[in-house]
Parts: structure tokens; sequence; C-alpha cells
């Protein structure tokens, strides 16, 4: 089953990047494009999950690398509507190896303030009724991964050198269903539960990229406190204007990162 690669997926995207390409990005909130680099091309791919997957690939000075945003180009895609399935499956079946995933958080430990950009490395899933798995015994048969460190794979390793502020680890991503934001009793329990930010999309997301052998890690954007944790309610206007500054953050991390990695245009 994990030898989905497509081999003619793989010759079409090395076509159009110049390159054999083994990174994608997934892009969440406030990543619908990525506008500051140069579009080569875009590849859809068909799948055993539902609607073809649009990857893009893109250009970043001497460095290409795919893209795909999860909630749609047009932002449409609810965190629980996302086909979390297909997206992983089209990236693994053409020849994606490394995942480096965008996720808008709040936080809750007192020093990952709206601004701040971190790197989980353990999660709690609170999310309920996702397709979470391929290994349902109907598209795949029955199987058990280990996910002990769902994160901390050598991609992680190489975000952390490049990051600018040094957030300890360990750092827990709590991912709750959504698309509503949380009651200040339920962040309560996530902070019992020793979770530092709260997101909507990393599971299954992460755990499908296990499944298929892809090493996935996540920077995780703080976009406002966590419900309860202010006086006032969360804003939608307060997190878009968070999203801008952290996206610039996120984006220097990025091209740091892919300076680091073997994708350049030779
Ligand atoms: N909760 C859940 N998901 C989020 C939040 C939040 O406060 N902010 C951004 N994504």
């Amino acid at each position: 089953m994990r030898e989905i690669k497509n081999l003619e997926l793989v010759a079409e995207l090395k076509t159009i990047a110049a390159k054999k390409l083994d990174f994608a990005v997934i892009g969440g909130s406030g990543f619908q494009t990525l506008d500051e680099v140069e579009k080569l091309g875009q590849l859809d791919v068909a799948n055993p999950f539902g609607a073809a997957v649009r990857l893009t690939v893109l250009r970043y000075q001497q460095h290409s690398f795919v893209f795909l945003p999860r909630h749609g180009s047009d932002h449409s895609v609810a965190p629980h509507s996302i086909n979390y399935r297909a997206n992983i499956w089209a990236l693994k079946a053409a020849g994606i190896e490394q995942v480096l995933a965008f996720n808008a958080v709040g936080g809750i430990r007192a020093d990952l303030a709206p601004g701040s950009v971190c790197i989980p490395d353990q999660i709690i899933d609170y999310s309920h009724g996702r397709e979470a798995t391929f290994f349902d015994g109907e598209h795949y048969p029955l199987d058990h991964i280990d996910l002990t460190e769902p994160l901390r794979g050598p991609l992680y390793h190489r975000l952390a050198a490049v990051q600018e502020n040094n957030f300890a680890t360990p750092l827990c991503y709590g991912c709750s269903q959504g698309p509503r934001l949380e009651t200040a009793a339920e962040i309560r329990r996530m902070q019992r539960d020793g979770v530092d930010v709260v997101g909507m999309t990393l599971m299954p997301e992460a755990a499908l990229a296990r499944e298929l052998g892809i090493d996935y890690c996540s920077l995780a954007l703080v976009v406002n406190w966590a419900a309860g944790l202010t006086e006032n309610d969360i804003s939608m206007d307060d997190i878009y204007r968070e999203l801008v500054h952290c996206k610039a953050t996120s984006l220097r991390l990025l091209w740091r990162l892919l300076s680091q990695l073997a994708c350049k245009i030779s």
C-alpha cells in the first residue's frame, strides 16, 4: 500500500519544475495562494477518495516546491470538510516525501501570544467524525502505525534549526473540530490536558502523512488568544490582522528552510 507513487505524475511534476520534486507545503488559513512566488504550473491528481486534488508548482528564487492550500484556493472548505485523505494520497502519489504544514492556531500557553510562530511536537486530537485513516479495511487492509512522535521527523529538526524564536518543546497542539471556536471551559480542559495551542486542521492530516511514510511537520501561527483567556470576544478582524504578520514570519522561515533542502533548480 505504501508504494502508491505514480511514476507518470512524478515525471509530469519534474517536467513542470525542471527538477524532481519531493517537498510540499500545505497552506492553511491565510495561505490560499502564495503570491510572493512564481507559479510554474499545476497538476490535478485523481485519487480514490474524491475530487481530483490540484497541486501547484511554485518557484522561489532557485527553489521549486509543490503547494496545496487545504481550504481550497478560495478558502471555502471548512476544517471538518477537508478531504485530508485525498490531499495526502495525491501528494504521495506525486512523489512527495516531505511536507511542511502551516496551521493557524489560538495561543493557550502564556508565552505563545498572537504574532508568535511555533513548532508543535505533540498532538491531542479532539476532532471527531473525520475520515482519519487509509487503513480502514476498505481501501487498504487494516494496519496500526506508531505515532508516539507525530511530528518530530528530519524536517522538524531542519525547521527548528531555522526558527527565530526558541519556543521550547514540548509544545502540544490540540485539534478541535471547528469551524466554531471553543468555549472557555473547553480551553480550560485543554489547559489541564497540557495543550499549548489550539487549531482545527492538524489531524488527521499528520496521522495520514505518517501512514504513507511522509516526513511531516507543522509551523503553527498564533493568531489569537484562545477562548476565555482575554476579556474580549475573539474577532475575525483581529485574527486576519495577526495572520498577515505571522505569514510574513512563516514565509521567511520557509525561504530559509528551502535553502537547506534539495529542491534547488540545477
Ligand atoms: N481555536 C481553534 N482554531 C483556531 C483558533 C482558535 O482559537 N485560532 C485559529 N485557529
